[in-house]
């Protein structure tokens, strides 16, 4: 028996206007002719459970979740698998005979960009040094770890933020605490393999991220995850440097796969008629 029935899915957040997810869930449902709808909806905090109980009463298969749900969600989820609950976030949520089901996709959105982007990139090879300590940070720390990184510097404008992350981390002994002023050091830079920079700085209209890279060696890669300028300050200083770049556009694309896949059953592509739909 063939059904008609439109396969509904969302993002909720509160801000949501900004998003790229219905654009890019948007052109993946148009590309694959599929009956599907991505909306965004916006649920403040206090809206937030009966927001939840409404897309299950009306059917749909699944949603995203950006700030400031994504720990909140969790709370309501009627199973989190094991990443989701490492990291200590939930951002993509299938609805099956009423119940959620929660997981984490940033992770794999981080590692795809760099294997994409890179693919001779050998995460093993030498430290990683992680500028920032916030929701994004404890996703690219698992991705780090996943991929066999045998050391991982963290340098954060707030201790106590650094501390917090370490005190969850499924591998604390690989986590080196620095202070944010040692992020240009020399002990700090000279034997990087890889330098990510998951704070917002360097975002159009925040203040740019500061760095000296003069110890940073030339093989070193660099990873921005600000998207918006594509090419931020750190990036272009790396470039110049001759340090292999790698933006952050394609963290975001990639992050968006495995929820697709989930409600719609493909795995759709990272395309260059997407990249360009969602940087212009
Ligand atoms: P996200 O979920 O996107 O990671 P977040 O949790 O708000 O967002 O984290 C933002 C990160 O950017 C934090 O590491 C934050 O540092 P603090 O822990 O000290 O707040 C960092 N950040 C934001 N503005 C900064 C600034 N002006 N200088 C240094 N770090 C900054």
């Amino acid at each position: 028996m063939t059904t008609n029935m439109t396969t509904k899915t969302a993002l909720i957040g509160h801000p949501v206007s900004h998003s790229k997810s219905p654009l890019i869930h948007g052109h993946w449902i148009a590309k694959h002719g599929l009956n599907a709808t991505y909306e965004a909806i916006d649920l403040p905090c206090e809206d937030l459970e009966e927001g939840v109980q409404t897309l299950i009463r009306e059917g749909y298969k699944g949603f995203n979740i950006t700030v400031p749900h994504k720990v909140d969600i969790m709370s309501l989820c009627d199973q989190i698998d094991d990443l989701a609950r490492i990291v200590g976030a939930v951002n993509t949520v299938t609805i099956e005979n009423g119940k959620l089901s929660g997981t984490n996709t940033d992770v794999y959105g981080f590692t795809q960009n760099i294997r994409e982007t890179a693919p001779d990139f050998d995460f093993t090879k030498g430290p990683a040094l992680v500028l920032g300590a916030g929701g994004a940070a404890r996703a690219i720390i698992q991705g780090l770890i996943a991929q066999g990184v045998p050391e991982i510097r963290l340098s954060n404008r707030t201790k106590e933020k650094a501390l917090e992350l370490l005190e969850n981390a499924s591998t604390p002994e690989k986590i080196k605490l620095l202070n944010w002023d040692a992020r240009s050091e020399k002990s700090t830079q000279q034997d990087l393999n890889l330098l990510v920079n998951t704070t917002s700085l360097g975002m159009t209209g925040k203040t740019p991220l500061e760095i000296d890279l003069t110890h940073l060696p030339p093989a070193a890669h660099v990873n921005d995850i600000v998207y918006a300028p594509l090419m931020t300050d750190l990036l272009t200083k790396a470039k110049a440097n001759g340090n292999p770049i790698i933006t952050g556009i394609g963290m975001l694309l990639h992050q968006a796969r495995p929820g697709f896949k989930l409600w719609h059953g493909i795995m759709p592509e990272v395309t260059e008629d997407l990249r360009e739909k969602v940087l212009s």
